[in-house]
């Protein structure tokens, strides 16, 4: 079985592309919604969070976890794949989204400068910095952390005109410095997406991480077939740690169908 971590609910916009692409497997997904948002927290906190939900799913029999979140992958994904998987789960992998994305980059004909997108701690974590620095050091990023974009589309305010105002003023110091590439650090960004593309124009790229993600885990997969078993009867669970109705009355919009979730403690 797959596990699939988030914060909340963004992580099933990763999901979605996920299970549409590597459908045969079992997938449990996770939305620690009680303790959402991450994305202004410290280190050592989301690094904890992080950890007890990954023990959580590997208790529940996963074999391989994505943290779909850009903020745990940022701050909490290199220290559990150095520190907390050789010593507790050796044969088991956890993923983030943020290598992914950096490849993807990278294997794009026009990538000089790319502009990352995201919350307060991923900007701060550097982690884009560090993997684009591994994957393609002649690649320049630029950041910038969009901290109110993740309240307003929770709270469905993406069509609003100061919603608007607010991208606005987080994308022109990136538009002032000419990327090529356009990265949406964060699960939530999607929703403004169109905007995002029309307000950099055509010329630059706008990456979403959900398809990329997707992309690279079914190839990773197909290399390490014996990490996770198909199913012949494939099944998805759902859990949070917040309200199993709200999660429900969420996935309509985030994962774009009908589910039952159940809430758990961590
Ligand atoms: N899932 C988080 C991310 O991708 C956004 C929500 C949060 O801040 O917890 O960064």
């Amino acid at each position: 079985m797959i596990g699939v971590f988030d914060s909340g609910y963004g992580g099933l916009t990763i999901f979605k592309y996920i299970e549409k692409k590597l459908s045969q497997y079992d997938y449990l997904y996770l939305g620690d919604n009680a303790r959402a948002p991450y994305g202004d927290r410290s280190q050592d906190l989301i690094y904890q969070y992080t950890k007890e939900a990954i023990d959580y799913l590997f208790a529940q029999g996963c074999d391989l976890i994505v943290l779909a979140c850009n903020t745990a992958s940022s701050m909490a994904l290199r220290k559990i794949q150095q520190e907390h998987l050789p010593k507790f789960y050796p044969g088991k992998r956890v993923l983030g989204v943020i290598r992914p994305l950096a490849e993807a980059v990278a294997s794009l004909p026009k990538n000089r400068i790319v502009a990352v997108m995201g919350t307060n701690s991923t900007v701060e974590s550097g982690a884009y910095i560090n993997e684009f620095a591994e994957v393609d050091p002649s690649i320049k990023v630029i950041q910038q952390a969009c901290p109110l974009l993740v309240p307003l589309i929770e709270n469905s305010q993406e069509d609003q005109p100061e919603t608007k105002i607010i991208l606005t003023q987080y994308m022109q110091p990136l538009r002032e410095q000419n990327p090529d590439v356009v990265v949406l650090g964060c699960t939530h960004y999607g929703f403004l997406e169109d905007l995002i593309k029309d307000y950099f124009g055509s010329e630059v790229n706008v990456l979403n991480s959900g398809q990329v993600v997707a992309a690279k885990l079914a190839d990773y997969l197909e290399r390490h077939s014996e990490l996770v078993k198909k199913s012949t009867n494939p099944q998805r669970f759902f859990l949070t740690t917040g309200s199993s109705e709200k999660f429900d009355k969420a996935a309509k919009k985030f994962l774009g169908r009908n589910i039952e979730s159940k809430t758990i403690n961590l």
